[in-house]
């Protein structure tokens, strides 16, 4: 087994465990606020009748949430293969498994079909090579790449640097795979900017930064 396969094996667990109950305390509180305001940013740019991505996507209600606000269809693919059951359950249960489906999936080293919207909601933190996410993402998005990522930025850096080894270090002592990562933000816009992406839109929610990024060149998408 490889370094990176042992990885995305911790990490797949982590989510496995926590999968039931991230459906649970969806499903009584709704969206959180952060993925509220990335709903909030794709739909306000006209989610009617798009195809949307949902890399990451966990038990899949951010997607469904997609279709309820007029997308034609949703893929979501995760690593946790429980948190993919959940989400097929759901989408059955929500009377929309006929536009959604979801697939254990590694984005990182596995190419996902063009869609109109991607969107990666708090995923960036939990893998080690941002640079093969936003990779998939960016090749796989027509118009519109969503994401959230932690607040890494201003008066905020010092304690989320600070809260972040904390819980890498409990997570260290558990002998878990799953640790959390602060990826650069100039190094995600440099290489969204490369991809022929432009920043369109941000804001801040407590611990949150939500981004919207749009294409320039529709043109110049895959497929
Ligand atoms: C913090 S959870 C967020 C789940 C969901 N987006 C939400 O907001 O509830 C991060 C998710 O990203 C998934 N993930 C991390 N790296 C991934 C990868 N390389 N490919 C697919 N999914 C990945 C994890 O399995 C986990 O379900």
């Amino acid at each position: 087994m490889t370094s990176g396969s042992v990885q995305t094996k911790g990490i797949a667990e982590t989510f496995d465990d926590l999968a039931h109950d991230r459906c649970c305390k969806y499903k009584s509180n709704g969206l959180t606020a952060s993925s509220q305001v990335l709903l909030d940013f794709i739909s306000n740019k006209g989610l009617v009748g798009k195809t949307v991505l949902e890399i990451g996507c966990g038990t899949g209600f951010f997607s469904l949430e997609t279709l309820r606000h007029g997308a034609s269809s949703c893929l979501g693919v995760d690593l946790s293969s429980a948190a993919i059951h959940e989400a097929n359950e759901f989408a059955k249960e929500s009377g929309l498994q006929n536009r959604a489906r979801f697939d254990v999936a590694d984005a990182a080293s596995t190419r996902q079909p063009a869609s109109d919207v991607v969107v990666m909601d708090k995923v960036l933190c939990c893998y080690p090579d941002a640079e093969a996410l936003l990779k998939t993402a960016s090749d796989s998005s027509r118009e519109l790449l969503g994401f959230v990522v932690p607040r890494d930025e201003g008066l905020m850096k010092p304690a989320m640097r600070i809260g972040t080894a904390l819980i890498n270090l409990v997570e260290k002592l558990r002998k878990t795979g799953f640790r959390l990562y602060l990826h650069p933000l100039i190094s995600i816009d440099e290489l969204l900017a490369g991809s022929g992406f432009q920043q369109e839109k941000k804001a801040k929610s407590r611990f949150w930064l939500v981004f919207l990024y749009k294409r320039n060149r529709p043109d110049a998408s895959r497929g």
